[in-house]
């Protein structure tokens, strides 16, 4: 008999996993500060996991007054020595990633415990060249029918895994006979934006030796975590409503960014997830194009804009932005089965703002009929006309309260207003970038 090793003799016990991990994820199209409460919920965590997604995403965390800007590495790794894992639903372009461990580590963070997937798919240039390819070809068809993407290849690297044959994952950058074939059929396949295959093939070999230490399967790394009893925090990117299934479609990105992804995305089982805490920015933004109910296109726009800073991580484009529409968020809430919601950058509300009331959209009217039902395609969201409730504006700054109670009257009441609304209860609320700047009930 030959003896079979095991991992872990827990690992396929359910009762060492079930309802153990907590899901992040956004309830609008992005930005709503889920870096920030990555970066909190790590300590109440053994370990991090990004799931879907990859270098459009920019997560800010402000650690000590210090600023940092993730776009690949999960927010946990400012907490020292938690591991943080890349999952196989990433799509991660290792030029990128490289970058971005270097700037850290410059700056002292310790990597040690960053894990890559090794199912995890390559970013390649020809995806990059080509998402740019695409959506200027999209422009010069029709004005506004370009996505508005980040460029960073998102959209052609799902499009290549989807396909299959050219695609290559970050295991076969270690598998030089297999990732030569890959990207000669690659070059092939992506002539129009005349890839340099000698180039291409030197450049991810030298990625592979680098990453090499850190690649794993993270599946049975996961595993073997919750067999030891250790909790997992998952970190979604992009929001709910840039899901390509269920967000405003085509104005959306190219994968599963609410709990829908994670299991796919990491190869755990639903019965792992607890709790699932939907990030609520106070109010609406959006990158890129496609439909914005509540956008506002005045100086209340502006105000808000300048005050949240809302310039995007990634791209440094100006954000859209809008009021706060519950619609929308209910509609994400039911989608990922959200059990406890966070409100983020409610402080840009507060006096200094000067808005003396706030409108919330509570109902879209949709060929003369009330709805509060989310449409969730674009060309539908286009003829819907937001209906709104006008509350109190927030009469004092609030970036100083730490306490539910410290907060005035007028913010309690709009926390409270998003808490009938939605049927969710609030259990965080952020009141400026800062981890203390947080109240928790
Ligand atoms: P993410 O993509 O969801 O992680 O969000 P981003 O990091 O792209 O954008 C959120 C921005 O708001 C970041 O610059 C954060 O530092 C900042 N931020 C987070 N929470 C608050 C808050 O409560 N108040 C203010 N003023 N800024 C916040
Ligand atoms: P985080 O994780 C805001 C948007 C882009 C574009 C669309 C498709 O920081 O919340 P893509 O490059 O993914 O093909 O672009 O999705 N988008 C985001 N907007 N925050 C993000 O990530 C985003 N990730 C993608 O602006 O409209
Ligand atoms: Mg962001």
């Amino acid at each position: 008999m030959t003896a079979v090793t095991t991992a872990s003799s827990l690992t396929n016990d359910p009762r060492t996993r079930r309802g153990t991990a907590t899901a992040i994820v956004g309830m609008q199209w992005g930005d709503e500060g889920k870096g920030k409460a990555v970066d909190l919920l790590t300590r109440d965590h053994d370990a991090v996991v990004r799931f879907n997604g990859g270098a459009n995403a920019g997560h800010s965390v402000v650690v000590g007054g210090q600023k940092y800007k993730l776009h690949l590495i999960p927010s946990g790794i400012l907490s020292a020595g938690k591991p943080c894992v890349i999952g196989n639903g990433v799509v991660l372009d290792p030029g990128t990633l490289l970058t971005e461990m270097d700037g850290l580590a410059s700056r002292g963070i310790d990597l040690s415990a960053l894990v890559i997937s090794s199912r995890a798919h390559v970013v390649m240039p020809y995806h990059k060249d080509e998402d740019a390819r695409r959506e200027a070809i999209m422009r010069e068809a029709e004005a506004g029918s370009e996505i508005g993407t980040t460029k960073r290849g998102i959209g052609p690297c799902y499009a290549e895994k989807a396909q299959r044959g050219a695609a290559v994952r970050i295991g076969d950058l270690l598998r030089p006979e297999i990732l030569r074939e890959r990207v000669a059929l690659a070059c092939k396949l992506h002539a129009e934006v005349r890839p340099d295959q000698a180039q291409v093939l030197e450049q991810a070999l030298a990625w592979g030796e680098k990453l090499r230490p850190r690649v794993r399967d993270t599946a049975y790394f996961l595993q073997d975590l919750l067999a030891q009893g250790k909790s997992l925090l998952f970190e979604g990117a992009n929001g709910t409503l840039l899901d390509v299934d269920h967000g405003t479609y085509p104005f959306v990105t190219s994968s599963n960014t609410g709990v829908a992804g994670i299991f796919p995305g990491t190869g755990l089982p639903p019965s792992v997830l607890g709790r699932v805490v939907g990030i609520v920015k106070a109010y609406s933004t959006r990158v890129g194009s496609g439909p914005l109910p509540t956008e506002l296109h005045d100086q209340t726009g502006e105000v808000i804009r300048t005050r949240g800073h809302e310039f995007g991580t990634t791209t440094g484009r100006p954000r859209r932005v809008g009021w706060l529409d519950l619609v929308a968020v209910k509609y994400s809430a039911m989608i990922n089965g959200a059990t406890e919601l966070a409100v983020m950058l409610l402080d840009v509300l507060g006096a200094g703002s000067g808005l003396k009331k706030l409108r919330v959209c509570v109902g879209y009217r949709v060929g003369g009929v009330v709805t509060d039902r989310f449409p969730a395609d674009a060309a539908e969201l286009e003829g819907a006309e937001p209906v709104f409730t006008e509350l109190e504006g927030i009469d004092r700054e609030i970036a100083d309260c730490r306490s539910f109670d410290e907060l005035p009257a007028s913010a309690r009441a709009y926390i409270g207003f998003i808490e009938t609304y939605t049927g969710v209860p609030v259990r965080m609320i952020s009141v400026g970038p800062g981890r203390e700047q947080t109240i928790t009930r």
